[in-house]
């Protein structure tokens, strides 16, 4: 056990854990009504900007409308609408859509081999990490430790990320888990970006964990 925990914090999953919530899924199915516009009623949004969050783990939602709600990832879209969320209000959300399934995508055929390549391998010659390292063969993450799921996101939202984090952008000097994926991306081409995504958006339907 000792040594379970010791190497729990060499990975630095420990300081890294978002705290657990206790979301209410009924509650937080009747207050999504106010994100349908958007996320689309089961959180399947339509708009390929605006991410899909079914399925998401609830512990990544709780922390990203914290983050929001404060400010400290700005979502110009949601500041009106995140400013009326209680901390049970966040929790709910989070359990509600952590419920919901992620409806089925597909990737593009012409990107599937190079997207596969950096998902599994990553860039040897650029240090770009293997993205499976973290967020699992299939995509799914990892909660404890932080990893959200990228399966069957829309690929131009995940494109959209992964370019601002190689721009440098995260959620504050303090947050370690946003810093990680400025690293991951530092190096990425457009090309690697632009293949990764479409074939995470396809990872949908390519099995078990
Ligand atoms: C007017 C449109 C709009 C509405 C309404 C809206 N959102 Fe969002 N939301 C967005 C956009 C756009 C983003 C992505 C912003 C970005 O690219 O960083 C986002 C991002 C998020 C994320 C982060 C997802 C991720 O994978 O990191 C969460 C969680 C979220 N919204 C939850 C909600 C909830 C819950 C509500 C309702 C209380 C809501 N949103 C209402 C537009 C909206
Ligand atoms: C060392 C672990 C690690 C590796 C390797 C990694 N990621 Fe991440 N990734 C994270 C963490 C942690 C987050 C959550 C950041 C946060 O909560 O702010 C994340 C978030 C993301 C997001 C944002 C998801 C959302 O819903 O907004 C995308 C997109 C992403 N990663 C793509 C990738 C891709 C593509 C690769 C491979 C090139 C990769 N990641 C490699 C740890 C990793």
């Amino acid at each position: 056990m000792k040594l379970l925990i010791k190497s729990a914090l060499l990975l630095g999953l420990f300081a890294a854990t978002p705290a657990l919530s206790d979301g209410d899924i009924a509650s937080g199915a009747e207050k999504a009504s106010m994100c349908a516009a958007c996320h689309g009623i089961d959180g399947n949004s339509a708009v390929s900007v605006w991410p899909k969050l079914a399925g998401q783990h609830e512990a990544y939602l709780a922390r990203h409308l914290r983050l929001i709600k404060s400010n400290a990832r700005p979502v110009a879209q949601m500041t009106g609408i995140s400013a009326m969320l209680s901390e049970q209000d966040m929790d709910n959300l989070a359990a509600y859509y952590a419920s919901q399934e992620a409806a089925p995508a597909v990737a593009d055929p012409a990107l599937v081999s190079l997207g596969e390549k950096i998902y599994r391998a990553g860039n040897a010659e650029t240090g770009v990490p293997a993205c499976m390292a973290c967020h699992g063969p299939a995509g799914k993450g990892n909660p404890l430790s932080g990893y959200p799921v990228l399966a069957g996101q829309h690929a131009d939202y995940t494109a959209s990320m992964l370019t601002r984090y190689r721009a440098g952008e995260n959620w504050g000097e303090e947050d370690a888990l946003s810093k990680i994926m400025n690293g991951v991306a530092e190096e990425m081409t457009d090309e690697e970006i632009a293949a990764v995504s479409s074939y995470v958006q396809g990872l949908y339907s390519s099995g078990t964990e």
